[in-house]
């Protein structure tokens, strides 16, 4: 089996999260609570949380902002997003490989991080030096780790990953640190062999692992649902649920004096940004990026740059669009306008159309309003179908 190789994976550092969360609005209260967390740390069972939203409504960025203002020597963070994973073996290689890497950029300390990862054509000799430096090092259990990574089989992969958990576990222990372990678009673990497996023993190691917070983090409402809010579910009552929820208003003003802070603009104008993008941060920031450099913004201007993100987002539409039936765009096609009373709705069709409603709302593409009425979530996605005066027969 092939595993990826830890020269092919993301550090986080210092400078790479300064980087990407040069600015940071709204939020606050979330952030207060995510810190108070890691003061806790060390000190009582640690409170994990699991992040719930759409795609684009924050949930990474208020992740990057928490770790970077949380870690430290002694509080080291590891971050994987699992979307381009497809096993349980990758994530825990992901686990080994980030608290390497993240004890060696935070703690400054020099550390060995390739020695885990010897491949399994190695000769037999190196591999057994390897082994036993690493155990030598990391304890007993890292030692089992790099023997059980070599000798993959597929029904080792939940195996591979309750060693890896073992592994931090020690670690931290060792080490007397705290680990903050994140991951990200944990969703896709529903594609994984051994699904349910891997998510229960990620269950059972986190009770005894006193060191550890995990916070995971995902945009599929199903998914999420069933495997950490329902009752009796593998990570129910283990975390602590975060639902992010669009910017208000002020939250768009805060961003619009963030990217244009010597532009002037009246009240009109943050009320129309946050209406067109729905709130959704990414889609205010894209929106603020394509204004240019005006010591004036109107509503026009918002308009025009909207416009623009709308064109840029092409490829996501497409993507989109490629996964729905013909019907499907037809029923999108009734709500370019806004929203759509079922009765709209149903007489497109000669059979009552429910259950496609209910497909594209599963799929979040959709949603009910207080009303009754059914709505295009995504603001760019209805702008892109209004435009293009998409078909609705
Ligand atoms: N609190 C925030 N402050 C400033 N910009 C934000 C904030 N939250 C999100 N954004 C913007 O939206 C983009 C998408 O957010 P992201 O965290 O990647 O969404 P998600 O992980 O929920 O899909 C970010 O790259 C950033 O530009
Ligand atoms: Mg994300």
């Amino acid at each position: 089996m092939q595993l990826i190789h830890a020269a092919s994976m993301q550090t986080i550092t210092k400078s790479g999260m300064l980087r990407k969360i040069s600015v940071f609005a709204d939020r606050k209260a979330e952030l207060k609570e995510l810190l108070a967390s890691a003061n806790a740390l060390s000190r009582r069972k640690p409170q994990n949380f699991v992040i719930l939203g759409p795609r684009r409504i924050g949930k990474t960025h208020l992740i990057i902002k928490y770790l970077l203002e949380s870690s430290s020597k002694s509080r080291i963070p590891i971050c994987i997003d699992t979307l381009f994973l497809t096993s349980w073996a990758e994530v825990a290689d992901m686990l080994v490989s980030g608290l390497l890497h993240g004890y060696r950029e935070f703690s400054g300390k020099r550390i060995d991080v390739d020695a885990f990862f010897i491949g399994a054509r190695a000769k037999a000799t190196e591999f057994r030096e390897k082994m036993k430096s690493v155990e030598a090092e990391f304890g007993a259990t890292a030692g089992y780790y790099v023997a059980l990574r070599a000798s993959m089989e597929k029904k080792n992969e939940v195996n591979l990953l309750i060693n890896a958990l073992k592994i931090l576990h020690e670690f931290a222990e060792k080490k007397k640190i705290t680990l903050i372990v994140v991951i990200d678009e944990i969703q896709q673990a529903a594609k994984f062999a051994n699904s349910a497996e891997g998510l229960a023993a990620i269950r059972s190691e986190m009770q005894f692992h006193d060191r550890i917070q995990y916070i995971f983090s995902g945009s599929s409402p199903t998914f999420m649902r069933e495997e950490f809010l329902r009752k009796g579910a593998a990570l129910w009552k283990q975390v602590t649920p975060f639902e992010m929820r669009e910017f208000p208003p002020e939250g768009v003003e805060e961003l619009l004096r963030a990217f244009h802070p010597a532009a002037r603009h009246d009240e009109s104008c943050i009320r129309r940004i946050h209406e067109i993008t729905q709130g959704i941060p990414d889609y205010v920031v894209k929106t603020l990026n394509r204004m240019g450099d005006t010591d004036r913004i109107s509503v026009d201007d918002v308009d025009s740059a909207f416009e623009k993100v709308v064109e840029s987002e092409i490829r996501f539409i497409q993507q989109i669009m490629d996964e729905l039936t013909p019907d499907q765009i037809r029923i999108l096609g009734t709500m370019t306008g806004g929203t759509v009373r079922y009765k709209e709705i149903a007489a497109l069709f000669e059979y009552p159309p429910t259950a496609l409603l209910r497909t594209l709302e599963k799929e979040e593409l959709i949603a009910k309003t207080g009303r009754g009425e059914y709505v295009i979530r995504d603001p760019v996605l209805r702008a892109a179908l209004e435009r293009s005066r998409f078909p609705v027969q």
